[in-house]
């Protein structure tokens, strides 16, 4: 694979799995790796944050839009940085679906954490439908201009980008290597329409059904830059894989 401009990142989705065994697994795993081209990052649910040592990055699923105060059943950015959270995944489908959260309201908390000085792992994605009534780029438009009126472009240097089409996470049916490509190539030129830097420098992840026997053909994709792994994240020899195929 040609060695990228820009720093590979691999970001382990453990959703609502995982138990304190796996966290062990996870870190001997981890901590025995060398994968120092590139970033590694573990997005657990919240009770496993603090059984992590500093060898592994972290990431939250999800953040609230408020500070502090009267919102029962919320966690805060600062509650976070409390417990070494680098990385916020934000706007993911399954959240944007179960619990309702609109482009507006996935802006707002990309706010919040960039003002808490983390980092955001900005999800966008289609339906299938959308795909099939050919609105692809319109769709990921407007999930991208959401947080760009909100944010402004220039902290765009400040985030990392997901592609995640709904149809391919957790059905296995992943995009072939070309449908990322084009969807990641888009994201770029519609990012350089404001700034030709920040779309060039930009990180912007794969996600969907990615596994060790597929990473490799996706990572060599000239704008793909890693993984956001959902299934594949709960089994560390296979995140492993994943990760050594982004660390080149
Ligand atoms: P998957 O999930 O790898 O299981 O398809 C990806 C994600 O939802 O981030």
């Amino acid at each position: 694979m040609q060695t990228k401009s820009r720093r590979q990142l691999v970001a382990g989705n453990w959703k609502m799995n995982g138990d304190k065994a796996l966290v062990e697994q996870m870190q001997k795993h981890l901590n025995a790796a060398n994968l120092e081209n590139m970033d590694v990052v573990i997005c657990p649910p919240f009770p496993y944050f603090s059984l992590f040592n500093s060898a592994v990055k972290l990431g939250s699923q999800n953040i609230s839009q408020f500070d502090s105060g009267a919102h029962t059943g919320e966690v805060s950015v600062s509650m976070l940085k409390e417990f070494d959270c680098e990385y916020v995944i934000l706007g993911h489908s399954e959240r944007r679906a179960d619990n309702f959260e609109s482009d507006e309201l996935v802006a707002s908390k990309v706010e919040q954490v960039l003002k808490a000085e983390l980092t955001p792992i900005l999800c966008v994605g289609e339906p299938e439908s959308v795909r099939e009534n050919g609105t692809l780029f319109d769709y990921i438009a407007a999930q991208l201009d959401a947080v760009l009126g909100r944010v402004g472009v220039s902290q765009f240097s400040n985030i990392v980008l997901a592609y995640e089409p709904i149809w391919a996470i957790g059905t296995g049916k992943t995009a072939s290597p070309a449908q990322a490509q084009e969807v990641h190539a888009f994201i770029r030129a519609h990012l350089a329409k404001q700034d030709d830097n920040i779309a060039a420098n930009i990180v912007i992840l794969y996600g969907g059904s990615v596994k060790g026997n597929n990473a490799q053909e996706l990572f060599s994709q000239a704008d793909v830059d890693g993984g956001l792994i959902g299934g594949a994240s709960l089994n560390p020899e296979d995140f492993l894989s994943i990760c050594q195929a982004a660390n080149q």
